[in-house]
């Protein structure tokens, strides 16, 4: 039987056009050592980024964690202290980084589905005041993964980022899966990160590129980020190979989001209807289930899963996540419905 994987969006493959821009771009003597900006390959995904995401300059990184890393890093100084939401990547899932690595000090605050409110965020500036680290930021996830993918809208993050800017905050924002709002919001990338002053976008999740990140912002913070990232061991040299399979995901795989997106619903309405389950209808392709009133754990679950070939992460205690993927059509989706229904109305 096929295995459908739903696991996360980082499963998904290279598609036929993305190696063959590989093999294209080779035949066509287009790679070069990138570190000195020879390989014309990434420099037009770096230019492609920069104006899909309307900003002066872009950036590849090896992945949304570097890239979150590098934009925090180029933007702030050791001792600094970084606004983040409780359940957000950069807080909660990148290894504590932005502390090890950079001196910051993250200050995690309560969201609604994902989102700071501005007068969250206002409330814990820290003052002027030498007892205080300085709040030099704060940080945008968009979607919110732990929020089951929730889009956050254009004038919700204007109006963080007025707050943030009248108090001479940087804004960053983490749309490892920003084409995911986007699609769903029917409104631009760059609408969406208009007021951030910077920007990680992710090519390997739903977007289906095998490797590789972007930053993007102004030419003097893509300066910086350039600097940052080498410090990070991120300077690649024929990173062409990366960037090739970029460009196809950028032009090809953008507005199939949906389709996922179409499944995800398609899930929830199945799920919704076990007794005892708590679901919230998604935004996008992220689909999390509660299992507080059910007999079976998030570990169970997977295990059993897995025994129809439908496999999902097992270590999110009483909640479970669903990530649709290019890989998951609406067949799989409704074998995993019936599997999971299977599952939890029996036991
Ligand atoms: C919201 C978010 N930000 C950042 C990342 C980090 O990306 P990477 O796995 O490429 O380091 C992820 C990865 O899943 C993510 O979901």
């Amino acid at each position: 039987m096929k295995i459908v994987d739903l696991r996360s969006d980082t499963m998904t493959l290279p598609t036929d056009e993305m190696i063959e821009a590989i093999v294209n771009a080779h035949k066509s003597n287009r790679f070069g050592d990138d570190v000195v900006r020879e390989d014309s390959v990434v420099n037009e995904l770096e230019e492609k980024a920069a104006r899909i995401l309307g900003k002066e300059a872009a950036l590849l990184v090896t992945s949304g964690t570097q890239g979150n890393l590098v934009s925090l890093l180029s933007q702030t100084y050791r001792g600094d202290e970084i606004v983040v939401e409780r359940q957000s990547h950069t807080f909660k899932f990148e290894a504590g980084s932005m502390a090890s690595m950079g001196g910051l000090f993250p200050k995690p605050v309560e969201g609604v589905r994902g989102y700071i409110l501005p007068e969250t965020l206002q409330e814990v500036i820290s003052p002027d005041d030498t007892h205080y680290a300085r709040t030099a930021m704060v940080v945008v996830e968009n979607t919110h993964n732990y929020a089951g993918g929730a889009v956050i809208t254009k004038n919700q993050v204007d109006a963080l980022a007025e707050v943030a800017h009248d108090n001479g905050l940087k804004v960053h924002c983490d749309g490892a899966r920003l084409f995911n709002a986007a699609v769903a919001l029917s409104v631009s990338a760059k609408t969406l990160v208009e007021k951030a002053d910077s920007v990680m976008i992710c090519l390997s999740k739903g977007l289906s590129a095998p490797v590789g990140s972007l930053v993007a912002g102004n030419e003097e913070f893509i300066h910086e980020a350039r600097r940052t990232r080498k410090r990070l061991g991120g300077g690649m040299r024929q990173a062409g190979l990366i960037a090739a399979p970029g460009i196809v995901a950028l032009e090809t795989m953008v507005d199939r989001l949906k389709e996922d997106h179409e499944n995800a619903k398609l899930l929830y309405s199945r799920l919704r209807n076990i007794p005892g389950i708590e679901i919230e209808e998604p935004d996008t392709n992220i689909v999390f289930i509660g299992l507080d009133n059910l007999p079976v754990d998030s570990l169970e679950l997977s295990n059993r899963l897995r025994e129809q070939d439908i496999l999902i992460y097992g270590g999110y205690g009483t909640r479970s996540r669903f990530v649709l993927n290019r890989h998951v059509d609406r067949e799989d989706t409704l074998r995993v419905a019936d599997a999971v229904e299977g599952i939890l109305k029996v036991s």
